[in-house]
């Protein structure tokens, strides 16, 4: 048997979504690269997200109690990229993408991305560096070309994820199976 080996902090769940947190900062868009988010709760639809205090991002939440989880395609790699390199704390970002709004008035949605969701701020839970934000989703923006039998396809839509600590972005890859499925090979019995 192999060797294990302990890599401590640098440990990470890999690949990461990739995605852009869109806020209003100062009455004008801010976009900014996030990897940390996923979903919390299944009815309502809540997900949770981890931003750094320092990030123009952090204050604009804050503010406004609303944001937005954009998730971009393989072709926005690096408009995606440069919403992480730029601060909205000494760069205005507002131009890098054409926005529209859907139910909050402080979250503005990227039309280019395949899908853009608009929260509302419900907790908020500060940690060393980030805090842990939990917002309740508002509204779903899509278009019918990145459906299928209703529901928005990888395939269609292409997004792309992250690995850290090697700072690499990555298309998703091939179907390997059907969850809720390929286990029940394994079941020693039907109730099983
Ligand atoms: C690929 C990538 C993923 C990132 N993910 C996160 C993240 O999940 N949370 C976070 O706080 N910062 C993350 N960042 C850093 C911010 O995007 C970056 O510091 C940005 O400039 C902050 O913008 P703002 O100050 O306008 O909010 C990421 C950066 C990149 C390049």
């Amino acid at each position: 048997m192999s060797e294990r080996i302990n890599i401590g902090n640098n440990a990470f769940i890999l690949p990461e979504p990739q995605t852009i947190l869109g806020t209003m900062l100062d009455g004008r868009p801010n976009f900014m690269a996030m990897a940390w988010v996923t979903r919390v709760n299944y009815d309502p639809c809540i997900m949770a997200m981890a931003v750094n205090k320092k990030h123009a991002s952090h204050r604009a939440i804050l503010e406004t109690g609303q944001y937005s989880i954009n998730l971009p395609s393989v072709d926005m790699v690096a408009e995606t990229d440069y919403a992480g390199l730029a601060s909205g704390n000494r760069t205005d970002k507002s131009g890098l993408f054409e926005v529209h709004f859907g139910e909050l008035e402080n979250a503005p949605l990227i039309r280019a991305c395949p899908l853009a969701m608009e929260f509302r701020l419900k907790e908020q839970f500060h940690m060393t560096n980030d805090t842990l934000f939990i917002g309740e989703l508002v509204a779903a923006w899509t278009e019918e070309r990145f459906l299928t039998d209703g529901h928005v396809d990888v395939e269609k839509a292409r997004p792309f994820t992250l690995t850290m600590p090697d700072n690499r972005y990555w298309a998703v890859g091939v179907q390997v199976g059907r969850a809720w499925h390929e286990g029940k090979a394994l079941r020693k019995s039907p109730t099983d």
